[in-house]
């Protein structure tokens, strides 16, 4: 059995995790900011980088006391060195190699969007690899091969905005407090999806990208639009209809892309699975096909150290470890090796 120390820490969350053998979950902290990047409606880094600092040492802590493991009994120390925003990548990175010195035990660096694939390894133990993953987070909209649990092809990809930053703008449009992707799926649950017509957006030549700005801009004119002629909108109904919006490409691309490669399993992955429409649409347009889908529990779909824990030991398996010159990357590929 390897117990896996993971720590995470790439935006807003600092976290912690000890994963046993990539599957069991004996212990998982996440320390959230969301309350103090709230007033500035979005994620400050220099504030982020300082938060993760004073937060890290009991973060880590408590996820070894409620996990009942002391630190010679770690085989490995996981942690998140890309992608994410550079100075609260290097506060986790830092701290996990002070980790790994002091108990001499093998320093794992972990790719996030690697690690919130592996999320769904946690809440299904039978899911093994070779699947589709729709990764749909904050900084990321991709449709990624998962040939091996660490071989990876993006088979689709944004070319402008990611699918949770399309969201995060449009309900900030709307007056909602970030997290935006969260609040309008809240504000959106009774809306009428049908109220409002977006445009049905595509990539010519790639069917299997996506394109978010178009959608954007298109609730913002609406919002403005309605703004200047006085009139009153309805959050729950543009928000219903621009998340069916959204929705409606993911599902079309995710479908297409089961079609063109038969893989017929897809697992969901990024902050951006926990909606509750997309959870409901993309179940129902499996069962009708006989796909198998894979929803991460919600307590692991956004940020969490359980995800970046469960993918280091897979890591850790294929002999991908670092010395201590690892450095973050605040960009980096999901295939980089
Ligand atoms: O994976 P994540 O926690 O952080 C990144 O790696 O980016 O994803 C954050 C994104 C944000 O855009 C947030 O608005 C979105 O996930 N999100 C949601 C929901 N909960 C979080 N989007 C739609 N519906 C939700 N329920
Ligand atoms: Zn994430």
């Amino acid at each position: 059995m390897l117990k896996i120390l993971g720590i995470e820490s790439s935006c807003d969350d600092t976290a912690a995790a000890i994963v046993e053998d990539g599957r069991t979950l004996l212990s998982s902290v996440v320390s959230s900011q969301i309350q103090e990047h709230q007033k500035y409606g979005g994620v400050v880094p220099e504030i982020a980088s300082r938060r993760h600092i004073e937060n890290i040492a009991a973060v880590v802590r408590a996820a070894m006391q409620e996990a009942a493991v002391d630190y010679a009994q770690l085989d490995g120390i996981a942690v998140t060195f890309a992608p994410g925003l550079i100075g609260s990548l290097l506060v986790g990175v830092n701290y996990a190699k002070g980790l790994a010195y002091a108990a001499g035990a093998p320093l794992i660096p972990v790719h996030h969007l690697r690690g919130h694939i592996a999320a769904n390894y946690i809440s299904h133990p039978e899911l093994e690899p070779p699947f589709l993953a729709l990764v749909v987070s904050g900084g990321h909209s991709h449709i990624v091969r998962v040939d091996d649990y660490t071989s990876f092809a993006v088979i689709g990809r944004t070319r402008d905005d990611a699918a949770g930053e399309a969201l995060d703008k449009a309900a900030r449009a709307m007056g909602l407090p970030y997290p935006g992707g969260l609040h309008l799926d809240l504000a959106a649950k009774d809306g009428n999806a049908q109220a409002y017509k977006f445009p049905r957006p595509h990539v010519s030549g790639s069917p299997l990208d996506f394109s978010f700005s178009g959608l954007k801009t298109a609730v913002i004119n609406l919002l403005h639009n309605a703004e200047q002629k006085g009139e009153t909108v309805s959050v729950p109904d543009v928000g219903a209809s621009y998340i069916k919006a959204v929705t409606d490409f993911l599902i079309d691309n995710t479908m297409r892309a089961t079609a063109q490669t038969g893989i017929g399993t897809i697992a969901v992955a990024g902050g951006v699975s926990a909606n509750s429409v997309l959870r409901r649409r993309l179940q129902e347009y499996c069962d009708k096909q006989g796909i198998s889908l894979y929803l991460p529990q919600l307590r692991h779909c956004g940020d969490n150290a359980a995800m970046i824990a469960s993918q280091g030991y897979y890591e850790l398996q294929k002999g991908n470890i670092a010395n201590f010159l690892l450095n973050a990357t605040a960009s980096l590929s999901i295939d980089y090796i």
